[in-house]
């Protein structure tokens, strides 16, 4: 009876204490300089001005901080990128700011400079006072000419992996969940767009109000300003772009409702409230950013037949993969990645049909094949070591599809309908959480039962001997008929084209033999007009066909192309290509001297090491 008593009296100090006392086991991010395990910000309230004559954002965070009790004398460190710091503050719950001491560390080159604020244990609030460097590497600022209106600069944020720091003095981690709210000033003319619900009302200074109510990593913080339309796509989701793309765009991005529909069958809820796409100018490096609320997009993929919308579901696949449930870390980056590419897939499937789904799927594998040829082995593990390394170093294919092709290969083996249901157990119990591959495979082993050999998977070079790849048989007949017309078997104007789409294009492109001479290019190109084409994703397969076939009718699209497009996954190969030969460089850095300043610097710096590599 005492015992038991002893055992109540314990088990209620202990709810108490954890009660005030929040989890402070945090993954060690050695990426960040942070100290979340002893301070941690909750909540971040930005108060920005966009000032696009000196192109830099200047104004105020507040941090809302939290601290480990373990720890009362310990400072709050935040991770910085060249930033301006003005002044540090601090303040209890309620009540006035005073000034605090700071110190910013040294620079290093990836991670920045660490901020150390003087914290005293009554501090609860810290402002600090700064302006982002006019090279901040989240930001790129568009001169009027680069936009789709031509009338009006734009400014926008892409903070993954590592460089929120640029732009907000943040506790940069994804392991670090915070709730925001933002009050940003622009010129009347333009619009500001976050990811986070935008207030109707607008602040007593004419600023824009945003409030993101579910704790997110800082990477998914975003911003964009500019000549910004909107059209509704549904209740929930719509289309932000240039008032020129925005009818385009709408019509492209029709089937949003209904992908969202297919995940919540799935997977639950749809828990972000709305979904909205943004479309960037042609300069944004990436296919797709996952922002919450707001996915950004490139332009290139309104082609008009939506062909190229997987990316959307991508995008939108990571409002549970990813945005809900996170890497803690970007060793754990697959967990993200390579759970969207999975999702992606199914919903493709369900919108556009298996065979659909399955030659992006194939499209995807042979990707990463040719990408694992390349990489060293300890790059072709889905948990990579990125010490002392730049996280986009480990954006391959490998975190991408080796990721999916191990969740598809654990779903063959337990059977759709078990998968589905574990999976969506797992958005369930993980949810607004950043978890790493450790968590992930305790979880996998409590509650799945399967022969896959997970830790191959994960911990593993290459891929294991029964992975499930995918088949299709429609492309299977493109690579036949690329190859009939290499034997001279069969006349271009005989294969059966009409019916093909933008994927069975690209296959045919790839199946075709890397060192074609040029009067073979010119044939196809008489044939089916690829150099005028207007779908970006089969325009960049045929312009490193050209570089290496040294095809020159191409060129003059092939410069316009290179100083107009900033996605780097189109323009890294293509550089690549021209850098393998004296005349190729020489050229491409012709045209990348008119280019850089057009591109943005996640971009900038991945030609910037392509083109000072090689020394002919
Ligand atoms: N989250 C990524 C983009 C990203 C990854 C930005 C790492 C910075 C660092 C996004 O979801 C993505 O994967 N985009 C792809 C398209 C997708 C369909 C595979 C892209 O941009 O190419
Ligand atoms: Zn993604």
């Amino acid at each position: 009876m005492r015992r038991s008593l002893c055992l109540v009296v314990l088990f209620i100090f202990a709810m108490s204490s954890c009660k005030r006392q929040p989890e402070w086991e945090v993954a060690r991010d050695v990426h960040s300089y942070s100290n979340p395990a002893q301070v941690r910000i909750r909540h971040i309230d930005l108060d920005l001005d966009i000032l696009f004559d000196q192109k830099i954002l200047q104004g105020s965070v507040t941090l809302t901080v939290e601290r480990n009790r373990r720890f009362p004398e310990a400072p709050l460190v935040l991770d910085t990128k060249d930033l301006h710091i003005v002044k540090a503050e601090i303040a209890p719950e309620f009540g006035p700011f005073r000034e605090t001491s700071f110190q910013l560390g040294p620079r290093d080159p990836i991670l920045g400079s660490a901020l150390t604020v003087t914290l005293p244990k009554a501090a609860r609030r810290v402002r600090i006072q700064y302006a982002t460097s006019s090279h901040a590497t989240a930001l790129q600022w568009l001169e009027p000419a680069q936009t789709a209106e031509k009338k009006h600069p734009y400014l926008y944020t892409q903070s993954e992996a590592i460089h929120a720091r640029s732009w907000i003095p943040i506790q940069d981690s994804p392991a670090v969940r915070v709730t925001y709210s933002a009050r940003i000033r622009v010129h009347p003319a333009l619009r500001a767009v976050m990811s986070a619900e935008m207030l109707p009302e607008m602040g007593p200074d004419g600023a824009f109000q945003f409030r993101m109510p579910e704790p997110i990593p800082s990477y998914l913080i975003a911003l964009a300003v500019g000549d910004i339309d909107f059209r509704p796509l549904s209740v929930r989701t719509g289309v932000y772009a240039e008032p020129n793309v925005v009818d385009a765009a709408a019509r492209e991005f029709a089937d949003t409702e209904k992908m969202i529909e297919a995940v919540e069958e799935l997977y639950g809820p749809y828990r972000w409230g709305r979904y909205d796409l943004l479309v960037l100018p042609p300069s944004f490096p990436f296919g797709g950013m996952e922002n919450p609320r707001v996915t950004f997009t490139t332009p290139t993929i309104i082609v008009g037949d939506k062909s190229l919308v997987s990316l959307v579901a991508h995008e939108l696949a990571h409002s549970w993969a990813g945005n809900l449930v996170t890497n803690a870390t970007w060793s754990d980056f697959w967990l993200n990645e390579g759970f969207a590419v999975y999702l992606e897939h199914r919903i493709v499937e369900r919108i556009y049909g298996r065979e659909r789904a399955e030659m992006e799927a194939v499209l995807a594998v042979e990707a990463l094949n040719r990408e694992l040829a390349t990489l060293p082995e300890k790059d072709q593990v889905l948990h990579i070591d990125l010490k002392g390394r730049d996280p986009d170093d480990g954006m391959t294919e490998v975190p991408y599809v080796k990721g999916a092709l191990f969740l598809r290969t654990l779903e063959k083996s337990v059977g759709r309908k078990s998968f589905a249901a574990f999976l969506r157990s797992y958005f369930d119990h993980f949810a607004f959480r950043s978890i790493t591959t450790q968590d992930f495979l305790n979880y996998l082993k409590a509650n799945l039962q399967t022969d896959v050999p997970v830790t191959d998977w994960v911990y593993k070079p290459g891929l294991p001997a029964k992975a499930d790849l995918p088949r299709s048989e429609a492309l299977q007949k493109v690579a036949e008929a690329a190859s009939s017309w290499m034997a001279n078997k069969v006349a271009l104007k005989s294969l059966p084209t009409s019916s093909w789409c933008t994927q069975q294009w690209l296959y045919f492109l790839e199946s075709l033999p890397q060192d074609l001479l040029p009067a073979r290019m010119q044939a196809l190109d008489a044939a089916f007009g690829f150099t005028r084409s207007q779908n970006d994703e089969i325009l960049a397969q045929w312009l490193i066909m050209a570089v290496r076939a040294r095809y020159k009718p191409a060129y003059g699209r092939l410069e316009e192309f290179l100083t107009t497009v900033g996605r780097r996954k189109y323009l890294k190969p293509i550089y690549q290509e021209l850098a393998k030969t004296p005349e190729g460089i020489k050229w491409a850095r012709a045209i990348y001297a008119k280019a850089r300043t057009s591109y943005h610097p996640i971009t900038a710096h991945t030609i910037d090491e392509i083109l000072k590599e090689r020394v002919h």
